[in-house]
């Protein structure tokens, strides 16, 4: 199994191309099912969930064949079963789900269950479908879920704001008969990304970038060309890499506002962050202090990066306190940190960060993506010598993570 060896201590300086958002390229996949016609997608990442999700299309009878970085979807539905060895790997399998009722009136999809960083329902999902006139059962550990003719337009608003909720319904809603109000809906940038890539393909959509969708059903929608967003979460990480070792990195194709209250928290922290029009440069000359910080929905603090952020607290000077309102067991890189010489406590949803003066190189376990990408940056930062195991986990959702850091000077090598 591949592992990540990483020598500590080098200031990082260079260039950093941004890929394309491993988590916008999840749902615009899925839009190929909703197309008979060629959906062309520019700036995908090689990467293994993305790999995963060509894996279930093509069982559903969807190519998609890579040209370079553009993905090419096409085919026709001959399946509507997404079996539980897919969606067990991946638990944005479950973003088929609409997209299949919609088409073909039917879906079975493996129950996602829980996950490393919490038990992650899909009550919201599945509730939404049910207002738009899906009979739903669980069976066996699958959803089978059927509609007598098309789905229906009707006005859901959700309890709290979910992600894939939103990206399920938004695309079963612009096949649907009639409106569909989408309230409390999430604001997230690959959300955006998806109405804009569904209003090319023929989707009336109105409201996007805000919570509230309206959704205008149509009755086919035809191919199109979409070029998929810079990875936001990616170029954050690549922000702490920059300021956890003293260095500068230009982020090329990052932009400031997809990274929300990250950026504040950044610059509060003592990083300096600029916009140009080939990204964002970011450095750090002076000392960091401790932040607290609280996750929340996009336009919030980015669960996906409380991880990476809380690295960066473990050197700052002072304390910080990070809490995770998102996922219920999100710590999961804490006692990972905690053998590298940070001083983290957790308290129910709350971690308290005492900033030590320097990290020491250990063996240390990934766990997760965010939680691996975590120990990658504390081992960047580290005195002597810092093994990282089970690398897989980044491989989801990083792209030539080695090739990056160890072009701006990282000592870095996978083994
Ligand atoms: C997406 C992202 C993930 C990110 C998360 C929050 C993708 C592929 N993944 O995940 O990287 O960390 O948003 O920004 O885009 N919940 C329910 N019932 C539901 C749906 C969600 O209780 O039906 C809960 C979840 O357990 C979680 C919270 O709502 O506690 C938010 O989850 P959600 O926004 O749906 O996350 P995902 O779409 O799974």
């Amino acid at each position: 199994m591949d592992r990540i060896k990483i020598k500590g201590g080098r200031a990082l300086a260079g260039a950093i191309q941004i890929s394309g958002a491993k988590n916008a390229a999840l749902p615009l996949m899925v839009c190929g099912l909703l197309t008979d016609e060629r959906l062309m997608l520019d700036n995908v990442a090689k990467l293994a969930d993305l790999a995963t999700m060509a894996e279930l299309l093509a069982q559903h009878g969807i190519a998609a064949e890579p040209v370079g970085r553009t993905l090419s979807l096409g085919g026709a539905i001959t399946n509507a079963e997404a079996p539980y060895d897919i969606v067990r790997k991946m638990r944005a399998s479950i973003l088929v789900l609409g997209a299949l009722l919609a088409r073909v009136g039917e879906a079975r999809v493996s129950l996602p269950g829980g996950c490393a960083i919490g038990t992650r329902p899909v009550d919201l999902h599945l509730k939404g479908l049910e207002q738009m006139g899906a009979q739903i059962s669980l069976d066996a550990g699958y959803i089978n879920a059927k509609v007598n003719g098309r789905l229906r337009g009707a006005e859901i608003m959700f309890p709290f704001v979910s992600v894939g909720a939103t990206e399920n319904l938004l695309m079963a809603a612009c096949l649907a008969d009639g409106q569909t109000i989408l309230a409390n809906a999430a604001r997230e940038p690959e959300i955006a990304d998806l109405a804009k890539c569904l209003i090319a393909m023929g989707a009336q959509i109105e409201g996007v970038g805000t919570d509230r969708l309206i959704i205008e059903g149509v009755s086919a929608l035809h191919g199109a060309h979409h070029p998929i967003l810079p990875d936001r979460i990616e170029a954050g990480t690549y922000a702490c890499a920059a300021a956890i070792t003293g260095g500068e990195i230009v982020l090329r194709g990052a932009r400031m506002a997809d990274l929300g209250a990250v950026t504040r928290s950044l610059l509060e922290a003592g990083v300096e962050i600029s916009e140009t029009d080939k990204g964002l440069q970011v450095k750090r000359l002076n000392g960091l202090h401790g932040v607290d910080v609280m996750t929340e929905p996009y336009p919030g603090f980015a669960t996906d990066m409380q991880a990476q952020f809380m690295a960066l607290m473990a050197v700052a000077e002072g304390a910080s306190m990070v809490t995770e309102t998102i996922f219920e067991n999100r710590f999961m890189h804490v006692p990972e940190l905690n053998r590298m010489g940070a001083r983290i406590n957790v308290h129910g949803a709350s971690a308290i960060v005492r900033g030590v003066p320097f990290l020491s190189g250990a063996q240390v376990m990934a766990t997760d993506l965010r939680a691996s990408v975590s120990l990658v940056l504390a081992g960047l930062a580290a005195r002597g010598e810092t093994i990282i195991n089970r690398v897989y986990h980044l491989d989801r959702g990083y792209e030539a993570v080695e090739e990056k850091l160890a072009a701006c000077g990282a000592d870095i090598e996978r083994i």
